[in-house]
């Protein structure tokens, strides 16, 4: 049974056939890889892929951000091939920022590129800094240690939102952070992401936070890598930290400890 059942719903992420290899085809990191995201009409999904480290997680992230291609088989996003071009989605990672702006420039690029004046830039700027709790931060610089690492990592929410994108890519953004900022974090992010009806997909290695932000979580094998588990996250929609005093929370964050030990088992 596929992991993917195709539906009569828009596609908006479709990896079909993903093979990739640095050394002719001699060796395959991901081979006959499928992925396939479909629209929920008037509402955002979170997706999380987890994967052992070198798998390709960040492979899949940067071909959906056009930045790579595959050796073979095609990335579609909404029914048009990925490219370099595509400004609808875009990849935060920490200090992603840019620390010789400030936060108000750097929370308002994305809009510059589109060509929205700047007056109007600025004010949806200062929205999604306050959106993110960052208000009075405005006129310092995106750098370090001018801002700690969870505000750094506000900002890049807000940069990653402002301009609406359809798809939101994020690598590992939470991994750097204390474990107290980091808990922050995922309450910032799962009551953030739910405004802009986007795509989010999100990878981490920490199940706990997996379980807490995902609507569905998607495992990779490795060598060669491609999916073999898909655990939707039947949790109430809107989390909050009733969410983790939940049973059900409990109960799939083993769920999914498990399916890794069992996927990290496979050939
Ligand atoms: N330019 C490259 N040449 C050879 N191997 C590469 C290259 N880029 C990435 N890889 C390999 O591809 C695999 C997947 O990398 P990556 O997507 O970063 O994994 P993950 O994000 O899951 O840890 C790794 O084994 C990495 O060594
Ligand atoms: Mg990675």
């Amino acid at each position: 049974m596929s992991l993917f059942p195709d539906t009569e719903l828009n596609n908006v992420v479709e990896l079909k056939g993903i093979g990739q290899s640095y050394d002719g085809g001699a060796n395959w990191i991901i081979k006959d890889l499928d992925f396939l995201i479909q629209d929920k009409p008037d509402q955002g999904q979170f997706i999380v892929i987890l994967g052992m480290s070198g798998c390709g997680k960040s492979t899949l992230l940067r071909y959906i951000a056009g930045l790579q291609q595959p050796t073979e088989g095609s990335v579609i996003l909404d029914g048009k091939p990925a490219d370099r071009n595509n400004r609808s989605s875009m990849v935060f990672q920490q200090y992603s920022s840019l620390p010789w702006m400030t936060v108000l420039e750097n929370v308002a690029l994305a809009l510059k590129y589109k060509g929205i004046s700047k007056s109007e830039r600025e004010q949806k700027a200062y929205e999604l800094i306050e959106l993110v709790g960052l208000k009075g931060h405005e006129w310092k610089y995106a750098q370090y240690p001018t801002l700690s690492g969870g505000q750094l990592q506000r900002v890049a929410i807000a940069r990653s939102i402002i301009a609406n994108p359809s798809i939101i890519l994020m690598d590992e953004p939470f991994g750097a952070l204390d474990i107290k900022t980091r808990l922050k974090m995922q309450e910032l992010l799962s009551d953030v992401w739910h405004k802009f009806q986007s795509t989010v997909i999100f990878v981490t290695h920490d199940i706990a936070e997996a379980v807490y932000l995902a609507d569905d979580i998607y495992i990779m094998k490795s060598a060669p890598s491609r999916f073999v588990r898909h655990i939707p996250v039947t949790l109430p929609l809107i989390r909050n930290l009733e969410t983790k005093r939940d049973p059900l929370y409990t109960q799939l964050v083993h769920q999914v400890e498990d399916a890794m030990m069992e996927v990290s088992e496979m050939g």
